[in-house]
């Protein structure tokens, strides 16, 4: 079963039971360029960068890091979440079947609803936690519901498809094949908010802070990340 008809059983099954339902980074965030977001008439990429790891100058700090600076051109939001205030999802169901997405919660991630709507880009560097991404990244990724739409293309009522999507996992020993495909499996979720093309970046053998500095392999792999955001 492919994941379209993963979800469309899913809510099936929901409506049968009766269910109606940037120092470190951000405060690093240039308070122009995230003005900028809102302005319509700017010609430049908008990429949000969400960092999901608690660790500070943790690997995940030193990816968002090197890609915010090899993204000069764009406007870019950092958005660091151990510096926010990021509730889970209370599934209360107000946001479906809406025109346009919104949140009733009052936190950063409702916030930033409309900028994750009107983005270019998405990135999510996670650590792995326990083989899977860390509860936070799950926490940001599962706030994209305001999006849901049953009715639309790619179930998603967002203002812009065509969106680049990424989801780089850092971590120590988990497997790296079957991390390569849970993490592709994780980001062609991404279509949520409109996202229709998606890269991961796989870091396995790196747990101690700062250790992708090391790492001339990763470091290129990043950059090249950024150039193709930028494209
Ligand atoms: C709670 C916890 C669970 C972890 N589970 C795994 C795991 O399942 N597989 C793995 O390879 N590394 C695991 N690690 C190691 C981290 O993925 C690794 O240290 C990574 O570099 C952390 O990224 P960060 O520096 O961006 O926080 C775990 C670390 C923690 C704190």
């Amino acid at each position: 079963m492919n994941r379209r008809d993963f979800i469309k059983n899913a809510i099936l099954n929901l409506t049968l039971a009766g269910l109606s339902t940037i120092p470190a980074i951000a405060s690093s965030v240039n308070l122009n360029k995230v003005s900028k977001l809102n302005n319509k008439e700017s010609k430049m990429k908008k990429i949000i960068l969400v960092n999901s790891s608690p660790r500070v100058n943790g690997n995940s700090d030193n990816i968002t890091k090197i890609l915010a600076e090899n993204l000069k051109e764009c406007e870019v939001l950092v958005f660091n979440m151990r510096e926010k205030k990021c509730n889970p999802c209370l599934a209360c169901g107000v946001c479906q079947n809406k025109e346009s997405a919104k949140c009733i919660q009052k936190d950063d991630i409702s916030n930033i609803i409309d900028k994750i709507d009107t983005c270019d880009a998405l990135v999510i560097a996670t650590p792995i936690y326990n083989q899977q991404i860390n509860s936070q990244a799950k926490l940001f990724i599962e706030r994209w519901y305001p999006f849901f739409n049953f009715n639309n293309k790619l179930y998603s009522n967002t203002s812009k498809y065509g969106k680049k999507g990424a989801l780089i996992c850092s971590f120590w020993g988990s497997p790296v094949d079957i991390t390569s495909k849970y993490a592709e499996w994780t980001v062609s979720g991404f279509s949520q908010i409109g996202v229709e093309h998606t890269k991961t970046l796989i870091f396995p053998q790196i747990p101690n802070k700062g250790d992708v500095l090391k790492r001339d392999d990763y470091i290129t792999q990043i950059k090249e990340l950024a150039k193709w955001l930028k494209e």
